[in-house]
């Protein structure tokens, strides 16, 4: 599918839609929003345009459909599978002015935001009313609420809490012609008709824009205590998820983190003397966090914990109360993404499987990575069967790393499909996953999103080149 190339005329429109300063096209500008977080990847759009209203989105959408010019709507930009990557040039259409939360429904446990706020922006906003809106991506410091709801974002607390598709109870959107349309409801229950709300979560930016977004709230859990486990095995550090989860205790985290990733994460925050000595006999760690209102019923699930994994390891298990050094921990946990990437080439899969399969996927990638050639770093959400896999270029050369990986990247994606899995769990397909869908997706499912795609964007102006195989 070609687009039409932005000229002056289309410029002088958007000047008068925006304002001047909204429009930008200096290349340097351009150059921030040809890429996010996807590996080494770059598509330059041809302008940028930020918008602070729904109706000046509306006039760009119909103006852009009538014209057949592309958007690629962007959040912050902290994405790991492309979807604001602007893969056909066009418009990156820019939501970082419409950050405004609207509205705090502390009577009904209700937030409604506009799509460019900070997602830890609108935690600490809800926490200050006494609410909770669980769901925080490792990023949760830049990333934005409607990228999250784009890709369907989880993050370390969905083992208990969910992702961001239990928290939508509706949203305002921008259709590709520039119609709004109002999905979803502001009430818990909702039986009326076909669910659009959950088929725009996750639809990465392909269907609509969104402009606003409707969120559920729930009563902020009053204390947290966060066990730092270690173990010689990496085997045994994976087997340990379902050992806890069977007890019956549901900790509100419950991430896997092997040595390498712990290692890089604590060397990468060395200066901000956050900061842990792994020593050489341990191969993995378990993070393990309960929440709830009483201190004494969590030391109780943390003895249990203690007790479920005491045949799995015989290391001692650190448990933090105080938030400061809870926070380190995370911090330690949360700049895993970044310390593992840097300084290499990387690509990242964003494997999931039923959890008591994650010790067999942990295996069968290390013995794939064996097979091609290439060296993995595995973290992730344990509790939700949820492993990222990056995979460095370091000592590979350009011909192994084009060809071979991903030869080992498709073995790694039938393994979890066979299990019962998927290929992605959080990140999205974007475009980085894009060719591995038919390994999930039979023809007759693919034609049958395309053609819910069609209804939506029948010219396909909205992020072309994402989800779908060429
Ligand atoms: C994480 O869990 O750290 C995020 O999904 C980011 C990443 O995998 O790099
Ligand atoms: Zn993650």
């Amino acid at each position: 599918m070609s687009f039409k190339v932005i000229e002056k005329k289309d410029l002088d429109f958007f000047n008068k839609i925006l304002g001047g300063n909204f429009v930008v096209t200096d290349p340097e500008m351009l150059k921030e929003n040809s890429h996010d977080e996807t590996e080494d990847l770059s598509f330059f759009p041809e302008v940028i345009l930020l918008p602070h209203k729904t109706a000046e989105i509306q006039k760009v959408l119909s103006y852009c459909n009538e014209n057949n010019i592309c958007v690629t709507p962007r959040g912050a930009g902290t994405g790991l599978s492309g979807g604001a990557i602007p893969f056909k040039g066009g418009v990156s259409l820019d939501m970082k002015r419409m950050n405004r939360i609207i509205n705090i429904d502390e009577e009904n446990f209700q937030v409604i935001t506009q799509p460019g706020v900070i997602t830890e922006e609108l935690q600490n906003a809800v926490e200050e009313k006494g609410l909770f809106y669980p769901v925080d991506p490792a990023s949760r410091g830049s990333c934005f609420i409607g990228g999250n709801v784009a890709e369907n974002s989880g993050g370390p607390r969905a083992v208990k809490y969910g992702t961001v598709k239990d928290y939508v109870l509706g949203l305002e959107i921008v259709l590709s012609d520039g119609k709004i349309i109002r999905t979803g409801t502001r009430t818990l229950k909702d039986a009326t008709g076909y669910d659009i709300t959950h088929l725009i979560v996750g639809s990465e930016g392909t269907l609509a824009v969104i402009t606003e977004i409707t969120l559920k709230l729930i009563p902020f859990p009053k204390k947290r205590l966060l066990m730092s486990i270690p173990f010689t095995s990496e085997e045994n550090a994976t087997k340990a998820v379902n050992v806890i989860l069977k007890m019956g205790v549901i900790p509100s985290a419950l991430e896997f983190m092997e040595r390498e990733a712990l290692k890089r994460s604590s060397e990468f925050l060395k200066e901000s003397s956050v900061y842990i000595e792994v020593p050489e006999r341990i191969e993995a760690h378990l993070l393990v966090e309960v929440d709830g209102n009483d201190t004494d019923d969590l030391y109780n699930e943390a003895e249990v914990i203690t007790e479920a994994i005491s045949s799995l390891t015989e290391e001692d298990i650190a448990v933090a109360e105080l938030k400061q050094e809870q926070d380190k921990l995370w911090k330690l946990r949360r700049v895993i993404g970044e310390a593992v990437k840097m300084g290499s080439i990387y690509k990242e899969v964003d494997t999931v499987v039923p959890r008591s399969i994650l010790p067999a996927l942990l295996l069968m990638v290390k013995k794939i990575g064996e097979k091609y050639g290439f060296k993995t770093i595995c973290y992730g959400h344990a509790g939700d069967g949820n492993l990222h896999v990056n995979i460095l270029k370091e000592g590979l050369t350009d011909l192994e790393w084009s060809a071979e990986v991903p030869k080992g990247i498709k073995e790694i994606f039938q393994f979890v499909v066979e299990m019962g899995g998927t290929i992605s769990a959080e990140h999205g397909i974007g475009l980085v996953q894009k060719k591995y869908i038919p390994i999930v997706f039979s023809t007759e499912t693919i034609n049958l999103m395309k053609s819910i795609k069609n209804i939506f964007d029948p010219k396909g102006i909205l992020n072309p080149g994402k989800i779908w195989p060429d």
